[in-house]
């Protein structure tokens, strides 16, 4: 039997530069690339879409249950045009990076009966291997046996930086303090919730991106996944890079 492909989980919270790094490794390594934030952002764009209640558990579960996702590679060359997101056949890549989504998104992603829907569909994902995933629970939750895991970090004032550039070079305009709100709330939430917290799996390799650049950052992750190919073995536990 062919032994499925590595598979890389990277986790981290709020604008620390998952999706740009993990996109850029996976396009190093002819990887497929799947951001799970989009798949919770996409059920929060139906969700508002349709009225529902973000606090109705049952409802949205039932929306959950008959809504079809699909993500497809786009041309892969622009990191902002990377893939596509599909609900029930619309793509919605561009609406759910609108900052309504990020004021709803982590009240829906905290419900325990939408995350365990959405395990199925994010392991069969990641089945053929030869796959970077990132999110909040990955590593700890949603592919625990992954071969390498990063859990990404950089200070609040620089993460709020960065997103606020990456929104307003895409014409929104938001102040500065409502994207702090929104991140230090997103946050708040992600890692406080009971089931499936934004967690540091506790053999995931620690990465500051604090004053570091996006080439550096890359360049680091990419030596080490070689290294542990070439070693032929897991990772080393509690790496601080
Ligand atoms: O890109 P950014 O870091 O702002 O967030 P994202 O990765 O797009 O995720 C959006 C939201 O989805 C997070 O704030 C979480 O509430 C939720 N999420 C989650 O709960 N679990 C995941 N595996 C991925 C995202």
């Amino acid at each position: 039997m062919k032994k499925n492909g590595l598979v890389i989980a990277i986790d981290g919270p709020a604008a620390v530069g998952k999706s740009t790094i993990g996109k850029l490794i996976a396009r190093e390594l002819g990887f497929l690339y799947i951001d799970t934030g989009a798949i919770y952002r996409a059920i929060t764009w139906k969700v508002l879409k349709n009225n529902i209640d973000i606090n109705d558990e049952n409802v949205i579960s039932n929306m959950v249950s008959n809504t079809y996702i699909t993500i497809e590679k786009a041309n892969c060359k622009s990191l902002n045009d990377y893939y596509h997101i599909f609900v029930d056949g619309e793509d919605v890549a561009e609406e759910i990076r609108n900052p309504r989504i990020d004021q709803n998104v982590s009240q829906i992603a905290r419900l325990p009966k939408i995350r365990k829907q959405l395990i199925y569909l994010q392991r069969i994902l990641a089945e053929k291997g030869d796959i970077v995933m990132e999110g909040r629970d990955i590593g700890s939750v949603i592919l625990p046996q992954a071969d390498i895991k990063f859990y990404f970090t950089a200070s609040e004032e620089e993460r709020i930086k960065r997103r606020h550039k990456e929104l307003m070079n895409k014409g929104y305009s938001i102040d500065y303090e409502k994207v702090k709100k929104q991140i230090i709330q997103r946050d708040k939430i992600d890692s406080k919730r009971k089931y499936a917290p934004l967690i540091k799996a506790k053999d995931a390799i620690l990465i500051n991106s604090t004053e570091k650049s996006i080439e550096e950052v890359k360049d680091k992750i990419l030596k080490i996944i070689k290294n542990i190919e070439n070693a032929g073995k897991k990772q080393i536990e509690n790496n601080i890079i």
